[in-house]
């Protein structure tokens, strides 16, 4: 870990300064030369960087050095850094962000750190953005860095600032866990405690760190419990608005259960958590690859893993005070087997810091973190172990006491007859359930049989019993997409039934008025009831019939009408004759009638996308067409409405008269209406009007001829 030449001295070539490339000036801290600004933490910036001995790019993370009051205070915190970056440096694992280099850079008096650039998106970000991460997703990344830390910690180092921003992901599912031994780093820098208390928010802090206690390993796997809590819940377990109430909840309360924040997180993680977020750290998994381990049993749906007995573990964790921040590295809590792996998983033998130069420090610090690993009992055979207790046995003094024939028969015989019950109990009992475990097994039979019911009265076609039937399950499943589905398509039938049952009862209240008219012969007035109620429920054919008829009993009125004008010319005729006025205007349009018997044809088409409305053309009081613009298709939960195309032709009366054009489509807020004036059909023509909609300028056009 050296930069190019020498590394922290001040004098040395390690300088901030600007130099000119071409036009753009290029921003250097030491040999680095700086491409952009990746992010700005709580103590500086950490830019993209370009390290142009081999053309690498690293990620520079700057640390404003406190003003520190004298020579031998900078000279301390120079080492305090240089050995807590060498102690980082020497992890080698692939879910670790690698440290490459340190450096200085005297104009601003900024330390800095160059590590390995990460492409990614860090945790918090990712939090932040409500991406959606499957709990299986949550449970691999958090295993992943619990393994990274189980590494760290087998080399005795404590990260101490385990937190969602240090946890880059690489394309999304790959976990670096970055900035280790950087909180020590900044404590130095901040002046603060040497017990690894740190600035800013206290969130992820375990009780023995707010406390100022000793931190070890368990220290980070508290951290870690908090951020598997925030992913599983975009919750954080200790929340708060100031840093005492924070602390405090930290210190004393229990997290909030899992399941009041969300009930559909799987049964496992609850106990992972509490296994990491106890306040003892004796009482917490004693290793991160513990969790890791429990972690992944969790994604493989069964129980997590017990954590292995504190009290044998209390033989591989030992914490040390933290007392002398200058004189001692961050190599606290040596683990055995601690083996150092490469991307690919293999192991490799310990790699020297900044290439082939590791410092003397480092070489001393890591000889310190081996001396004070616990040096462990060796293990004795098992065969001589059990010799062992068969001898201390044998020495207990009851043995040695002899025993009255009587009273060892009764307590043969009471062992005996003990045991011949334990049997008989057994045998007689079935498996017994846990009483949660029977609950669940009830209610999932309930469900199957409610959805067994509902899918038989949907095929009947009782659509308002089956909704029922959903409902109730949506009581027992309430997350269910697919019952909550199921609910909404009947509840959408069932709506649309009601309200088609109300257009049908007022169709037929039209229908009646039309007919108690038609009755009384005045067809004129019949006329547009039937229409209503023919748009209401097209399905009302005897609406369409009388129609039909009150039409042609109209239009026998006009032709006699017309007839006996012709014979016994008006005074109104006659004037209107010697004006040479003529009217045509839609709805006072002249008819003449024909004598001549052979009607023509009247072809209407209109092709569209409306999915409800209808059309009616009329040609003068003739009504050559009424019909809906839409058709149901499909049964039940597949019934949908689509566009249905206009292509009608129609046998009119030739005459001289007006063709009028209505198109409603309520959807759209249409109501179009088009007069196409005098237009004399002769006995026998032909004669096509066609509608278009322009959908884009919401505009109709009409071809006619
Ligand atoms: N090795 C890296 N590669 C790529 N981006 C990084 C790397 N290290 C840090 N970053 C990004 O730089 C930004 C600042 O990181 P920094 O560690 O300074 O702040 P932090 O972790 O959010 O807060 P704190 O200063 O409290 O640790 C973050 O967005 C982080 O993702
Ligand atoms: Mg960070």
């Amino acid at each position: 870990m050296a930069t190019h030449g020498t590394p922290i001295d001040p004098l040395a070539e390690s300088r901030h300064h600007v130099e000119s490339a071409g036009d753009t000036p290029r921003l250097k801290l030491g040999r680095y030369e700086v491409v952009r600004e990746l992010g700005k933490g709580a103590m500086g910036i950490v830019y993209l960087a370009k390290d142009p001995l081999i053309g690498r790019l690293v990620a520079l993370k700057t640390i404003r050095s406190a003003a520190h009051a004298d020579d031998d205070e900078t000279r301390e915190f120079q080492q305090r850094f240089i050995r807590e970056a060498q102690a980082a440096g020497i992890l080698n694992h692939p879910a670790i962000v690698t440290v490459h280099d340190i450096g200085q850079d005297d104009a601003t008096n900024t330390n800095f750190i160059a590590m390995e650039y990460v492409e990614g998106q860090n945790l918090k970000e990712v939090l932040a953005q409500g991406r959606a991460l499957t709990f299986e997703q949550i449970a691999d990344i958090v295993a992943q860095v619990a393994d990274a830390l189980d590494f760290a910690h087998s080399k005795g180092i404590v990260h101490r600032d385990v937190k969602p921003a240090n946890i880059i992901l690489i394309e999304g599912h790959r976990a670096k866990i970055t900035d280790f031994g950087i909180a020590k780093i900044a404590s130095s820098v901040a002046n603060l405690t040497s017990t690894g208390q740190f600035l800013g928010t206290p969130n992820y802090m375990a009780p023995e760190q707010i406390k100022g206690a000793p931190v070890d390993g368990r220290t980070d796997i508290f951290a870690l419990g908090i951020c598997l809590y925030e992913c599983l819940t975009r919750r954080k377990p200790f929340g708060g608005d100031s840093l005492t109430s924070i602390s405090y909840k930290i210190v004393h309360e229990a997290f909030p259960p899992l399941a009041e924040i969300n009930p559909q997180i799987p049964d496992g993680y609850e106990e992972v958590i509490a296994n990491c977020l106890a306040k003892d750290p004796a009482k917490r998994y004693q290793r991160a690859r513990d969790m890791a381990a429990a972690l992944r049993s969790v994604i493989r749906g069964e129980k997590p893993v017990r954590p292995p007995d504190p009290m044998l573990a209390e033989e591989t964790m030992v914490t040390r005070l933290d007392r002398d921040r200058i004189s001692t590295p961050t190599l606290e809590v040596p683990f055995p087997e601690a083996i150092e792996v490469d991307t690919g998983g293999n192991p490799v033998a310990p790699k020297e810091m900044g290439g082939s130069t590791r410092p003397a420090a480092a070489k001393a610090a890591a000889a310190a973190a081996a001396a004070q690993a616990m040096p462990r009992t060796p293990r004795q055979p098992i065969g001589q172990q059990f010799r062992r207790t068969l001898t201390n046995v044998r020495a207990l003094p009851l043995w040695r006491r002899r025993i009255a024939p009587p009273i060892f028969a009764a307590i043969v015989a009471v062992l005996v007859a003990g045991l011949i019950f334990a049997v008989a109990g057994i045998r007689s009992k079935s498996p017994v359930m846990p009483k949660e475990d029977k609950a669940a097994y009830q209610l999932s039979l309930k469900a199957t049989q409610l959805r067994e019911e509902a899918q038989v009265l949907v095929r009947e076609g009782k659509v308002g019993d089956a909704y029922l039937k959903y409902e109730e399950l949506s009581k027992l499943a309430p997350h269910s997409p697919f019952v909550n589905l199921q609910k909404q398509k009947l509840g959408a039938i069932l709506q649309s039934n009601a309200n088609s049952q109300q257009q049908q009862l007022l169709a037929q209240q039209k229908f009646d008025e039309g007919k108690v008219l038609f009755d009384q012969k005045k067809y004129v007035e019949s006329i547009p009831l039937f229409q209503e109620a023919f748009t209401l429920n097209p399905n009302l054919i005897v609406a369409g019939d009388y129609l039909k008829n009150a039409q042609v009993e109209d239009q026998k009125i006009q032709a006699a009408k017309v007839k006996q004008r012709a014979t016994t010319p008006s005074k109104r005729d006659v004037a209107t004759a010697t004006t040479g006025t003529t009217t045509t205007h839609a709805q006072t349009a002249t008819e003449t009638a024909a004598a001549n018997d052979t009607p023509a044809q009247f072809t209407t088409t209109f092709t569209h996308n409306f999915t409800d409305g209808s059309i009616i053309v009329k040609f003068g009081a003739d009504t050559v067409l009424h019909a809906p613009l839409w058709e149901e298709v499909g049964r039940f939960l597949t019934k949908r409405k689509r566009a249905k195309p206009v292509n009608v032709t129609k046998e009119v009366v030739p005459k001289n008269a007006d063709v009028q054009v209505w198109v409603t489509v309520a959807s759209l807020k249409i109501n179009e209406y088009h007069v196409i004036p005098a237009t004399r059909f002769t006995p026998g023509s032909s004669h096509h009007l066609n509608v278009i909609y322009n959908a884009g300028t919401k505009t109709f056009a009409y071809e006619f001829n």
